[in-house]
C-alpha cells in the first residue's frame, strides 16, 4: 500500500480564503478590522520566526496585527501590566503570548492573565475548561488544525479507534478533548500515549487514526501502524542536513517512507499539520472578533 499524501497546504489555503471573506464581512458589518496583539519577548530565533510567519498570515486574510516586543529581562509584573492594558485595548480582540518564555517568566499565570474572551491559543484554564466539559470556545490552534484536515479528508471519526501519541497542554490533550466531543468531525474513541505507558505499539496498531505529537523523529515507526491506518504527524524536529543551505531539514515523528507502505493516508513534514496551525488561528481571531462584536452590541441593546 503506498499512501495518500494528505495535503496540509491546500487546505489551509483553502481555510486563509473563508477567514478572508470572513473578515471582509466583519469590516461592512461593524466597520473595523479583527486585531491580534501578539506578544513577543526575548530574543529566541524560533520565536521570532514564528511570530513572522502569524504576522504575514494575518496580513493576507486582511486580520490587523501589531508585535508587542519586550526584552527578555522584563519582570513578571511588566509582563502582566502589558497585558492588562491590551486586555482592555478594543482594537485587539486576540492576545497571543509567543510561548515559551524566558524561564524566569510564570508562563502559567501569564496565561491565566489573559482576557479568556480574547484567548485566541486556547490555553487559558476557563477555556481549556470549556473545551473539558464538551462546550469548546476557542482550542489550541494545532489541534483543531488536526481535527479539520480529518475533516477535510472526510475521515469518518464515529466511533473510529484514534490513538494519540503525546499529552502536551498545547497538542495532546486539547486533542483527545476534541476528538471526543459529541458531533461531526469527533465522537471517536480516544486513547492517549505517553512516558507512562507500558507498550505503545500495542497501543498503536489498533488505530484507525494514529496521531503523533511526541517530539522526536523515529517515534512512530511503519511497525506501529495497523494496515490501512491514517497518520497525522504534528512533530517537527530539527536534524542535521549537510545538504540543506541553512544545514537541517525538518522531519516528524513519524519514519515516513515506512509508515507510508503501511497507511492509507499520511501527511508530510513539512507540508502537513505546520500550515494548518497558522491558518486556525486565523479562524480563532475571527471567532474571537465575531463574538466581542455581537457581546458588544447586545450589552448596548440592553442600556
Ligand atoms: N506543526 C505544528 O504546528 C506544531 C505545533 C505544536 C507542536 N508541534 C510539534 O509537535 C511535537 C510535540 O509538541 P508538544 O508541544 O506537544 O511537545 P511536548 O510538550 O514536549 O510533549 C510531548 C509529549 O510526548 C510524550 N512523549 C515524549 N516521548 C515519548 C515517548 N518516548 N513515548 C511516549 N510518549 C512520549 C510526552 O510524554 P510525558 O507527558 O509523559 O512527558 C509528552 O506528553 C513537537 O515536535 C513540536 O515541535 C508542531
Amino acid at each position: 500500500m503506498t499512501a495518500r499524501i494528505i495535503d496540509g497546504k491546500k487546505i489551509a489555503s483553502k481555510i486563509h480564503d473563508e477567514v478572508k471573506v470572513g473578515v471582509r464581512d466583519f469590516e461592512s458589518k461593524y466597520g473595523s478590522l479583527p486585531g491580534l496583539a501578539v506578544v513577543l519577548v526575548g530574543d529566541d530565533p524560533a520565536s521570532h520566526s514564528y511570530v513572522k510567519g502569524k504576522e504575514a498570515a494575518c496580513a493576507k486574510v486582511g486580520i490587523m496585527t501589531e508585535t508587542i516586543r519586550r526584552k527578555a529581562s522584563i519582570t513578571q509584573t511588566e509582563l502582566l501590566e502589558t497585558l492588562g492594558r491590551l486586555n482592555s485595548d478594543p482594537k485587539f480582540s486576540g492576545i497571543l503570548v509567543q510561548l515559551p518564555l524566558p524561564k524566569h517568566l510564570d508562563e502559567d499565570a501569564v496565561i491565566a492573565a489573559l482576557d479568556p474572551a480574547k484567548d485566541v491559543d486556547g490555553l487559558h484554564p476557563v477555556n481549556a475548561g470549556l473545551l473539558m466539559l464538551g462546550q469548546p470556545r476557542f482550542a489550541p490552534a494545532t489541534p483543531l488544525g488536526v481535527q479539520r484536515m480529518l475533516l477535510e479528508e472526510n475521515v469518518n471519526l464515529n466511533g473510529a479507534k484514534v490513538v494519540i501519541v503525546g499529552r502536551s497542554k498545547l497538542v495532546g490533550m486539547p486533542l483527545m478533548a476534541l476528538l471526543l466531543q459529541k458531533g461531526p468531525g469527533a465522537n471517536a474513541t480516544v486513547t492517549v500515549c505517553h512516558t507512562g505507558t507500558k507498550d505503545i505499539g500495542n497501543e498503536t496498531r489498533q488505530a484507525d487514526v494514529l496521531i503523533a505529537a511526541a517530539g522526536f523523529p523515529g517515534a512512530v515507526t511503519a511497525d506501529m501502524l495497523k494496515s490501512g491506518a491514517i497518520v497525522i504527524d504534528v512533530g517537527v524536529s530539527r536534524v542535521e542536513d549537510s545538504t540543506k543551505k541553512r544545514g537541517y531539514s525538518l522531519v516528524g515523528d513519524v519514519e515516513f517512507s515506512g509508515a507510508s507502505e503501511v497507511a492509507s493516508a499520511i501527511t508530510p513534514v513539512p507540508g502537513g499539520v505546520g500550515p494548518m496551525t497558522i491558518s486556525m488561528l486565523l479562524v480563532n481571531v475571527l471567532q474571537a472578533a465575531n463574538l466581542a462584536a455581537a457581546t458588544s452590541r447586545r450589552s448596548s441593546n440592553l442600556r
